[in-house]
This record gives C-alpha cells, sequence and structure tokens, in this order.
C-alpha cells in the first residue's frame, strides 16, 4: 500500500513540509539541507507504530532536541509526523512534557529524555462526506472504532511518551488498525553499512533463513544465501556481473558460520568477506536489500551512493528502479549522477532540497519536473 503525502512539522529543520510520494521518490541537496532529516522524520513514525517512539527519539537526544529550534508561531511547540494513504490518514503529535524532578513519591521523575503524544489520529476519507475516525486521541484519552463500526472509548491505561496505535492489544476488536500499524511497523530502513576492519560485516555470523537483511547487514552471506534458495537467484547473478564483471559468489560456510566470499577476475581463489573493499561489501549489501525476497511496503534508503564507484550507479539505479515495482521506495542522495540515472530509468520525480533560514523547503524538481534545468 503506498503512501500518497508525508506530512512533518517541527521536526528539526521540517518546520512544515507536505510531501507527495510516488512508488519512488528521490530526494537531493547540500549537505545539511535536511536530506537526513526527512529520512529521520519517516523513522520515527516507523517506531512509533511498533512501540519505539520515546526510545528513537531519545536515541537522538530526546524531544528537546528534536524539537524545531527556529522561530516559532504562537501556540504550544509540536512535533508533527502525519502519513496519508488513498484509504488512510494517520497523524501523531508529541510535545514536550512537563515533567518535576525529584523522589517518584512527590511526582517526580527521571525520564526527561520521553516525548509526550499530545495527539494522535487515524481518518479514513469518505467521498463526500467527513472523514470517518478510527482512532482519536487527545492527551491521556483514547477513542476507538471497532469492528463493528461503535465508538468506543480504550479502557487500557496509555503510556504518555508512546503512540496508541502500539499498545492497542486486541486486534482482533480492530483489525484495521492492527493491519495499519503492522503495515508501517514494517518498513525498512538502510543507512551506512559499516565496513572497518572490525565491522560484524567482515567476520563469519551464524546463517538462518534471512529473507530481510538487518540494518548493519551483518547476516549479509545468510541474506545472499536466502536470495540464491529462495529468491530470484537468476537476478542476483545478472546483478553481480553487471556491477562485477566476470565474478563469482560464494558463501563459505563453516560449522554453522556464514561468510560472503567473491572470486574475481585474474585472481583463481575467492576472496573473504575481511579482504573486500567497502565498495564491493556495500554493493552486495544493496543487492540483498533490493532483491530481498520479501519486499516490505516501503523501503527507503540514505545515501547508497556511499563509497560506490561511479560507474556502479548506473546499474544500482536501474536496481532501485526493479525494486520500486515490489515497494515504495524513497532514496535520499548526495549523487546527482545516481539521482539522474533514477530519473531516466524511470521518470520518477527528483525533489532538491534546500534550507531558507533554517528551514527545509522543496526548492524544485529536477528534469521531469520541468521547473529546473
Ligand atoms: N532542532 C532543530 N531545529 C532546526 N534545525 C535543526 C535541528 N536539528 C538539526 N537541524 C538542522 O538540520 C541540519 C542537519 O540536517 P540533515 O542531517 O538532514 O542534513 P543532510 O541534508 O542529510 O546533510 P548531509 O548531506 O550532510 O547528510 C543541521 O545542520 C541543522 O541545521
Ligand atoms: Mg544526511
Amino acid at each position: 500500500m503506498a503512501i500518497r503525502e508525508l506530512r512533518i512539522a517541527g521536526y528539526r529543520s521540517l518546520k512544515g513540509l507536505d510531501l507527495p510520494l510516488s512508488e519512488l521518490n528521490v530526494f537531493t541537496g547540500p549537505n545539511g539541507c535536511g536530506k537526513s532529516n526527512l529520512y529521520r522524520a519517516l523513522v520515527i513514525t516507523a517506531a512509533a507504530a511498533r512501540g519505539a517512539l520515546a526510545r528513537s527519539l531519545a536515541e537522538e537526544g530526546g524531544m528537546p532536541s528534536v524539537l524545531w529550534a527556529g522561530e516559532r508561531g504562537k501556540g504550544g511547540v509540536r512535533m508533527t509526523l502525519g502519513v496519508a494513504w488513498d484509504d488512510w490518514d494517520y497523524e501523531i503529535a508529541c510535545g514536550l512534557p512537563n515533567l518535576k524532578s525529584g523522589p517518584v513519591e512527590e511526582g517526580g521523575t527521571a525520564f526527561f529524555l520521553d516525548p509526550l503524544v499530545k495527539e494522535e489520529w487515524v481518518r479514513a476519507p469518505a467521498a463526500g462526506r467527513r472523514p470517518v475516525a478510527l482512532l482519536e486521541r487527545k492527551n491521556m484519552s483514547l477513542w476507538l472504532r471497532d469492528r463493528d463500526g461503535k465508538r468506543v472509548s480504550y479502557p487500557l491505561e496509555l503510556l504518555a511518551s508512546e503512540s496508541a496505535m502500539a499498545q492497542i492489544m486486541e486486534p482482533q476488536l480492530y483489525p484495521e488498525l492492527a493491519w495499519l500499524r503492522d503495515e508501517m511497523a514494517a518498513w525498512r530502513f538502510y543507512h551506512q553499512f559499516r565496513t572497518d576492519p572490525d565491522s560484524p560485516l567482515r567476520r563469519p555470523q551464524v546463517g538462518v533463513h534471512t529473507p530481510v537483511l538487518s540494518a548493519d547487514g551483518h547476516d549479509l552471506a545468510a541474506a545472499l544465501q536466502t536470495i540464491i534458495e529462495i529468491g530470484d537467484d537468476a537476478a542476483l547473478e545478472d546483478e553481480l556481473d553487471a556491477a562485477f564483471p566476470g565474478s563469482e559468489l560464494t558463501i563459505f560456510q563453516e560449522r554453522g558460520r556464514f561468510e560472503p566470499g567473491l572470486v574475481l577476475p585474474g585472481i583463481r581463489r575467492p576472496f573473504e568477506a575481511r579482504e573486500l573493499s567497502d565498495g564491493t561489501l556495500r554493493y552486495l549489501c544493496l543487492l540483498a536489500v533490493l532483491l530481498s525476497p520479501r519486499p516490505p511496503a516501503l523501503l527507503a534508503l540514505n545515501e547508497p551512493e556511499t563509497s560506490i564507484h561511479a560507474d556502479l550507479l548506473e546499474p544500482l539505479a536501474r536496481l532501485i528502479v526493479k525494486a520500486s515495482e515490489r515497494s515504495q521506495i524513497l532514496v535520499v542522495t548526495h549523487s546527482k549522477a545516481l539521482a539522474s540515472h533514477i530519473e531516466a530509468a524511470s521518470g520518477c520525480p527528483v525533489f532538491r532540497l534546500e534550507k531558507v533560514e533554517g528551514e527545509t523547503v522543496i526548492a524544485g524538481r529536477t528534469l521531469s519536473g520541468g521547473e529546473e534545468e
């Protein structure tokens, strides 16, 4: 199910940004313009669906750090994340809690990084009529529409710092909400794969069926072996050959531990993971991500071009465009070449972001949008 629009407000440099999305979306722009902020806003939305909103925010400094730090109008300070599909609309708004330090018996707390969820809703747009509310939360009170269309007050005590979506206990009573939550929670994000000598990517790892590469890529060998066994083995072979002509993939296996290896032209023995170049390892990770036998509803990639040679950007763009037939894709990139290869292969919009007085705005669309050169 494809997202039609993202609405982000009050999150870092995204003071207020409404973004229409297509099946494939590319964002580019100078350092610090807010590309990663956009990517992170989606990471936080998915975390909210999983019940990890507070943790995800705390990991980047907590509410005081993430709230838009620029000029503010009247009204409370809040961060709003909204996602609209054809049939649903979800929004969550968080602010700074009014917390007291000191002993717990006197109402004090130690959790100063926690956000306070102020408002949250799910609505189903109805043609020509007001949207039907499926979930409505104001601070700590929550209404849901159950399976029979009845509005019920939710009896359980909520955690003020977590989404109501993640705290609904009886999915059988609220099937649509449960479905929407699972959909968001399964969005997939990849940013940077560590390839330094101590990286888990360079060491043998326990191998089990791995249809989804982990975020850090440590299970790369198992993910590639899974594609070979139950995925599109032929595509993997073709893409490898397009990227590294004449190469051959080997998955070393010893006592249950797997490690990727590559035979490269001119050398007879396969290179082990610790011998492969950073770019080669990262490209193998991207192959595992984009050829996953279980494509997600949404796949977001932040700077996939990192240490990939210019010659590989065209095959990478093709791979991304092909994957967008199975998943909605959002790519954040510095690389003009990658963006224009994707645009040429798909006709998808490339959005150029820029910062105006600290605020991230869409500067224009390249080529197909007609507004830029
Ligand atoms: N709370 C905040 N309020 C307003 N702006 C913020 C806030 N926190 C961070 N920023 C701005 O966001 C910028 C970082 O944005 P981001 O990481 O998205 O950039 P980027 O486009 O990904 O850049 P790069 O190309 O270097 O990766 C910071 O330089 C800062 O200007
Ligand atoms: Mg960035």
